[in-house]
């Protein structure tokens, strides 16, 4: 099964759950800005919550490389906010692309607000949704 770990992040919260994803699976963690180079089976997305939904990247990248993704399953964090999961299940939805109905989410620093999350303890859980949704 081929995997790709793909993310959009502002502040580097985002990347160090796609980091523990991409440790994980055996792979690079690469910026959703980056276009697909073939077919993935499963794509990790990791598109954490802006203005209440995921980046605009974030949705553009499912447009313009749904033909090379066979499914995705979502990650995310968010100050307080609901996950990314049902914008971009919707949207993925949308052009054709499966998406995983269990997504990972857990808090991510904003200004005061959860400090130093994710932690080594939120990485250890988003690794093991990973491998959990290749089976
Ligand atoms: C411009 C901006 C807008 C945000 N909007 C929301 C929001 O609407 N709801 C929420 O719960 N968190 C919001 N947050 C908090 C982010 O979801 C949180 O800090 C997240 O961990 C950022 O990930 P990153 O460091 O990978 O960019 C916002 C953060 C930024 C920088």
């Amino acid at each position: 099964m081929t995997v790709e770990v793909r993310y959009f992040s502002r502040g580097g919260n985002t990347k160090k759950l796609a980091d523990a994803v991409a440790a994980e699976v055996g792979v690079a963690a690469r910026p959703v800005s980056e276009p697909m180079e073939g077919r993935a089976d499963m794509v990790f997305l990791c598109a954490s919550v802006y203005a209440g939904g995921p980046d605009k990247s974030v949705l553009a990248f499912l447009r313009q490389n749904a033909r090379d993704i066979g499914r995705i399953a979502v990650l995310s964090t968010s100050a307080s906010g609901r996950s990314t999961h049902g914008r971009i299940k919707a949207a993925a939805e949308d052009v054709g692309v499966a998406v995983s109905d269990d997504f990972f989410h857990c808090p991510g620093t904003w200004t005061l607000f959860h400090k130093n999350r994710p932690n080594d303890e939120d990485c250890r859980s988003a690794a093991a949704f990973a491998r959990a949704q290749l089976g």
